[in-house]
């Protein structure tokens, strides 16, 4: 899909935890084409003190219906303003925004994971890579069971594992203190992970000593979203590179890690 500004219409507007909200967007034009690891660069309506749009991870899309899914957590102003927004009312984007994460091959294993907001594109991941659910692993980390996510709708499409740092679901711990990955790092062939920065950093830096396949979503600060203000810039091993045209999707042996 053509990279295109447009206003979708919020059809569905659902809180799934305290900070965490899902926003179902419909477009007047079919959505094909879009992929896990994309994002949309969102305007922030009636607040006049946010000029910059906000970017958001697809986190799903319905071909069909002409749908997109985000899940946004309330970080600062934008955000929580975006979670504000009521059914109805017409948000205006820019998509598809970044590269996607490379598609496995069918035999495959894959390990996704993902923390806080970045639960997102992995679990859209999960959904369209294809493969057959024994070889999709998706393990998913947050501080506590409340700031974890429904994930409900995406068991069909892995096996689910979860940490919660204080063990209040799941294995104790950081997503790299689980079991899954502990000890069985060396069944899979793909590894994906998108979330906070030490985490993806944690994750890189193992999967390079492992010589394992390792492609990470990166979450530089935005503003245009498609190259030009040059804000987003990530330091890789070849040279100075945009984070919204060049990524957000990296192999980790891109980058400085
Ligand atoms: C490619 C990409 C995909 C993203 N996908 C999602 C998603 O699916 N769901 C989601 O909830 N969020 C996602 N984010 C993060 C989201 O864009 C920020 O949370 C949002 O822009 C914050 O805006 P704000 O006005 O609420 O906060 P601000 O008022 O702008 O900032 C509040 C605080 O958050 C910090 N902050 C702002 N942006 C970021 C960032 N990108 N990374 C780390 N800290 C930041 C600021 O430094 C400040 O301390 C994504 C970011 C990128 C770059
Ligand atoms: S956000 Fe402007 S160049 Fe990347």
């Amino acid at each position: 899909m053509k990279k295109t500004v447009i206003d979708l219409l919020l059809l569905e507007n659902k809180q799934l935890n305290k900070d965490n909200f899902l926003l179902k967007l419909q477009s007047p034009v079919p959505v094909s084409e879009i992929f896990p690891g994309q994002f949309v660069n969102v305007e922030i309506k009636n607040a006049q003190e946010i000029f910059l749009r906000r970017p958001f991870s697809v986190l799903d899309v319905d071909y069909k219906n002409q749908t997109i899914s985000l899940l946004v957590k309330i970080l600062g102003r934008g955000s929580k303003k975006l979670t504000e927004s009521q059914v109805g009312n017409k948000i205006s984007t820019i998509l598809p925004l970044g590269k996607s994460f490379t598609l496995p091959n069918k035999e495959d294993k894959v390990l996704l994971i993902g923390g806080g907001s970045g639960v997102a594109p992995m679990l859209f991941l999960a959904k369209i890579c294809g493969l057959p659910t024994e070889n999709v692993h998706i393990l998913i980390g947050a501080r506590s069971s409340s700031d974890h996510v429904d994930i409900e709708e995406y068991k069909p499409y892995g096996n689910f594992y979860f940490t919660t740092e204080d063990g209040s679901l799941g294995e104790k711990g950081y997503v790299t203190n689980h079991s899954v990955f502990t000890t069985n790092l060396n069944q899979f062939t793909k590894v994906y992970t998108c979330g906070p920065d030490q985490m993806m950093k944690a994750i890189g830096r193992i999967a390079i000593k492992s010589d394992l396949f390792c492609e990470v979503s990166l979450e530089n600060m935005m503003a245009c979203g498609f190259g030009v203000c040059l804000c987003c810039v990530e330091d890789t091993k070849a040279g100075h590179k945009c984070v919204c045209t060049d990524g957000p999707v990296f192999n980790v042996n891109e980058l400085k890690w």
